[in-house]
């Protein structure tokens, strides 16, 4: 068993390793070189990925990693697997980890050959509206739709997780909900950045006596070292083994978080929690320079617009520019505006609006796309545009990647929305509730939490799933399973996998070069381009002289890569999160 868990002073080396114009004493090999070597043959593996033969997993919290290694050990498939580090993670990671959030699940089926996608995204109150979040004089309702019980949509991702078993595990839910039972009851250390979110988060969480019990000591937030215990949580998981999905849409979890509802005015009700269902959908498949690309589809608008980018970056010779260059930084940026500004009039629940799906991705749209990005020049925001084809800063969400022996390979992203969701625990369950309904445009043409505006398409409706960037995606090479990935980061998740896919088929990159590579971000409107530590300052001077407006950035998404290589297993846990580990055997 190999096991890499990042520590800070890791990440930092790796910062340091990726900056040009460094101390000259430090080890200075910057990526470029790293990719130059791989060209001409070198051995110079500075980034070396885990390896493992039969099965690997990876993702934000090595706890949930080691019990989805168990469970693969154990014979349990990549589904199995997944379902347990789900239930695992809404122990381990509370700001992101739920029961109370939803998600999607990507999956390839080794056997068949054929590709899932299930949809467990939250869905609106039946008695939500688009004037939900509007005072009498049409403005928004200041935080309304981020830290209230009105935040709240209905959660889907235990449905998910039991139709994932049901269809395509090979365990019982008993089974796999077992080592989250186990470390809700018995607890684990808090880790340093558990203890800094809560401590960033403590104004919303601490006006709730059911979230203060579990996250505070007396009056103050967890610090590192302690021990978190769930037990509320760990009965809640108790009843969900027993009595499946149901305990928790129509059983005692049911009631516990209505009345939560009706002492606070949420809207969520007994129906809505009945009515809620998983959904499978198509995923969204397509072409890039011969790999084929296999990602979700809408009420994700990542899928759309990660082909809509490839396609229009497929007509510039990327890998002639070079990874982290400012020609590459430009056509990606170029390329992310258009995108951004078609997903702000065309992208929602696609059982409530006509998406224009076939152009979005289709090439002949992407080549007029392409052809509006001369060479040299920065178009101005202002200019774009939705097309016509038929910061808050903090990356909440989180994702986990799996593959077995057997080939499957699932990828997961899930979420609260924001840190810890509402901050609102539904009392006496120790279940952290969402706020997603703040992911629906509250007033089409004004930015949510993450800046994205959204139109009509997106606006809030009963019964409606609210757009998403969540994405978890897959890459076929020779058109046999390849790469796994996924990421949080907001409206910052496109352009992380965007960038991921590109390191690793435009630029050769293992899962840890790729993880270590600094990322940019452009999505329209605000006309930034935000830019991660790493990139070089001639790079950022370059840039800055073609007129991108530059905001540095810490930290930008947070991936959970797995690829199939002809050695085994090579798989990478994002080094900006500390907390994360990739494991195999
Ligand atoms: N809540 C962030 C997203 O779904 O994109």
């Amino acid at each position: 068993m190999k096991i890499r868990r990042q520590t800070l002073l890791y990440t930092t080396l790796l910062t340091a390793v990726l900056s040009i114009g460094v101390e000259a004493h430090e080890p200075v090999i910057p990526a470029a070189t790293a990719q130059a070597a791989r060209h001409y043959d070198y051995q110079l593996d500075v980034f070396r990925p885990v390896q493992s033969r039969n099965g690997m997993v990876a993702s934000e919290h090595h706890l949930a990693s080691q019990v989805g290694l168990e469970i693969l050990q154990k014979g349990g498939n990549a589904v199995d697997a997944a379902v347990a580090m789900g239930f695992a993670l809404a122990v381990t990671l509370p700001n992101a980890g739920n029961l109370g959030g939803g998600g999607f699940m990507l999956l390839h089926d080794a056997k068949t050959g054929n590709n899932h996608a299930l949809d467990f995204r939250e869905t609106a109150p039946a008695a939500a509206h688009r004037e939900l979040y509007l005072d009498e004089n049409n403005n928004i309702i200041e935080g309304e739709s981020i830290y209230s019980h009105r935040s709240i949509g209905v959660p889907g991702s235990v449905a998910g997780f039991e139709h994932a078993l049901n269809n395509w595990g090979s365990m019982s839910l008993k089974e796999v909900i077992r080592p989250a039972i186990n470390l809700a009851k018995k607890g684990f250390p808090v880790s340093q950045t558990l203890a800094q979110m809560l401590l960033v988060q403590q104004k919303q969480l601490e006006k709730w006596p059911a979230t203060r019990e579990i996250f505070f000591n007396g009056e103050r937030p967890l610090q590192a070292g302690e021990l978190l215990i769930q037990k509320d949580l760990a009965r809640s998981l108790k009843l969900i083994a027993k009595q499946g999905a149901k305990a928790f849409y129509e059983g005692r979890i049911a009631r516990a978080i209505v009345s939560e509802m009706q002492r606070h005015g949420g809207l969520i009700s007994m129906q809505d929690l009945a009515d809620y269902r998983a959904i499978e959908r198509l995923p969204v498949t397509g072409d890039y320079r011969g790999f084929k690309i296999v990602s979700m589809p809408p009420p994700s608008s990542g899928g759309i617009h990660l082909l809509q980018m490839l396609n229009i970056l497929e007509h510039f010779p990327l890998h002639e520019q070079g990874a982290t260059s400012a020609e590459s930084v430009r056509l990606i940026a170029e390329a992310a505006k258009l995108a951004y500004a078609d997903r702000s009039e065309f992208l929602g629940d696609p059982d409530f609006v006509n998406i224009p799906q076939r152009g979005l991705i289709s090439k002949e749209y992407a080549a007029l796309l392409a052809s509006s990005i001369k060479p040299g020049a920065v178009r101005d925001v202002a200019n774009i545009r939705p097309g016509n084809p038929a910061d808050h800063e903090s990356d909440q969400t989180t994702h986990f990647s799996v593959i077995d022996r057997q080939g499957n390979m699932v990828g997961v992203t899930y979420t609260l929305n924001l840190n810890f969701g509402s901050g609102i625990v539904a009392e006496g369950t120790g279940i952290l509730l969402n706020n997603e309904m703040d992911d629906f445009s509250a007033k089409p043409g004004v930015a949510n939490v993450y800046g994205l505006i959204g139109g009509e398409a997106n606006a809030i409706q009963g019964g409606k799933r609210p757009l998403s960037s969540m994405m978890p995606t897959m890459v076929l090479r020779d058109n046999k399973p390849w790469l796994v990935t996924g990421s949080p980061g907001g409206a910052r998740i496109i352009t992380t996998v965007l960038q991921t896919l590109i390191n690793a088929m435009d630029f050769g990159m293992n899962p840890a070069e790729n993880a270590a590579t600094p990322r940019m971000h452009h999505q329209w409107q605000p006309d930034v381009l935000r830019i991660e530590k790493g990139f070089s300052p001639d790079t950022l001077n370059i840039l800055e002289q073609l007129g991108y407006d530059i905001e540095l950035k810490a930290s930008m998404g947070r991936t959970q890569t797995i690829q199939i290589e002809h050695d085994g297993l090579h798989g990478y846990s994002d080094p900006r999160n500390p907390d994360g580990a990739t494991l195999g055997y």
